[in-house]
C-alpha cells in the first residue's frame, strides 16, 4: 500500500490528537510539576517533629504513628486558589483505627476547609476516602468513596483544584467530587481567605473503622504513611498582598479548569456509581431538602 503524504499528515494529526486527549483532564494545561522539591522548600512538621523520617534530601518523608503521638506538617505560605497534590502511600497491613489526611484550611473562625480523609482498616480490609468542605465554619458536608486500587501499595496523587468557579477533588487526574460555586443559590464559596495546605497521621479510633468498632492494634505500631510531591501550584497570598491577583493570569483559573469536560464528568459519575458509600446530598433524613449546591451536580439528582 502507498500511503499518500496526505495520509501521513492525517496520521501525524491523529496521533497529535490522540497525545493531547490521553493528556487531557486536568492535568492537560498544567505545566510539568518539577520532582524532588524537598520538602523543606514549602513545609515545615507542626507537631511531634521526631515523628517524620526524611529520605533521598527530603524529597519523601514517612510520618510515624506510634502510642504516644502522631504528627503532620503544614505548607509555610497560604494560598489563594492554585492546584494542591501529594503523592501519598497509605500506612499499610493493620491500619484500623488511623486517619491519614490531607487538606487545606484557613485559619480564622470562620474558617473554610477542603479535605481529604483516609480511614484506615484491618489488613486486607479496604480503606474508605471521606472528603469535607467546609465554608464559613460549616461543614457537614460529608462524601464517602471506596478507592479503585489498594493505597497502600504505591504512591497515588491526591490533589485539589480551586479556583472561583469549583473545588475538584482529583484521585490520580479523575474527579471524585466537585462543589461548585452555587453563590447565585445562597451557598458560600471559598473565595477570600487564603488557606494552608496540611497533612497529618493520628489516631481516631473511637470513629474511623467500621464507626468505631475496629480499635487501633498499637503492637503493629508505629504505623507509617510515606509522602513524596512538594510543590504547589498556587498564589501564595503574602502578607504585602493579602490577595494575590489570579484572574486569567494562572492556568488554574484558565477556560478549561472553570468546569469539568465531558469526559472528567463521565469518570466523576463513574465514581460515584460505582464506588460511593455515602453522599451528604442523598441523605434525606439529615437534609430533607436537597441542599442547594448538590443541585450543580450534573446527571445524579
Ligand atoms: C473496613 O472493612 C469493613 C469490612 O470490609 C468495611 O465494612 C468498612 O467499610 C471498611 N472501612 C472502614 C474505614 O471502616
Amino acid at each position: 500500500m502507498i500511503i499518500s503524504s496526505s495520509s501521513v499528515g492525517n496520521l501525524l494529526l491523529m496521533v497529535v490528537v490522540m497525545v493531547y486527549s490521553c493528556s487531557g483532564g486536568v492535568m492537560g494545561a498544567a505545566p510539568r510539576r518539577p520532582v524532588d522539591v524537598p520538602f523543606g522548600r514549602n513545609y515545615a512538621p507542626t507537631w511531634a517533629f521526631d515523628h517524620i523520617k526524611y529520605f533521598n534530601g527530603g524529597s519523601e518523608i514517612h510520618l510515624h504513628l506510634d502510642k504516644y503521638t502522631g504528627t503532620g506538617f503544614q505548607s509555610k505560605g497560604s494560598y489563594l486558589f492554585g492546584h494542591f497534590s501529594m503523592h501519598i502511600k497509605m500506612v499499610p497491613g493493620d491500619s484500623a483505627g488511623t486517619v491519614t489526611a490531607f487538606y487545606l484550611s484557613s485559619q480564622n473562625s470562620e474558617h473554610d476547609e477542603i479535605d481529604f480523609e483516609f480511614l484506615g482498616n484491618r489488613t486486607g480490609q479496604p480503606y474508605i476516602l471521606q472528603t469535607n468542605v467546609y465554608t464559613g465554619g460549616k461543614g457537614d458536608k460529608e462524601q464517602r468513596i471506596n478507592l479503585w486500587f489498594d493505597p497502600t501499595k504505591d504512591f497515588h496523587t491526591y490533589s485539589v483544584l480551586w479556583n472561583l468557579y469549583q473545588i475538584v477533588f482529583f484521585v490520580d487526574d479523575v474527579p471524585i467530587r466537585v462543589f461548585k460555586n452555587s453563590k447565585d443559590l445562597g451557598v458560600k464559596f471559598p473565595f477570600n481567605q487564603p488557606m494552608k495546605i496540611y497533612s497529618s497521621l493520628w489516631n481516631a479510633d473511637d470513629w474511623a473503622t467500621r464507626g468505631g468498632l475496629e480499635k487501633t492494634d498499637w503492637s503493629k505500631a508505629p504505623f507509617v504513611a510515606s509522602y513524596k510531591g512538594f510543590h504547589v501550584d498556587g498564589c501564595e497570598a503574602s502578607v504585602q498582598a493579602k490577595f494575590c491577583d489570579t484572574q486569567g493570569k494562572r492556568w488554574w483559573d484558565q477556560k478549561e479548569f472553570q468546569d469539568l469536560d465531558s469526559y472528567q464528568w463521565n469518570r466523576l459519575n463513574w465514581v460515584r456509581k460505582t464506588y460511593t458509600i455515602y453522599n451528604y446530598c442523598t441523605d434525606r433524613s439529615r437534609y430533607p431538602i436537597v441542599p442547594p449546591e448538590c443541585k450543580r451536580d450534573r446527571d445524579i439528582y
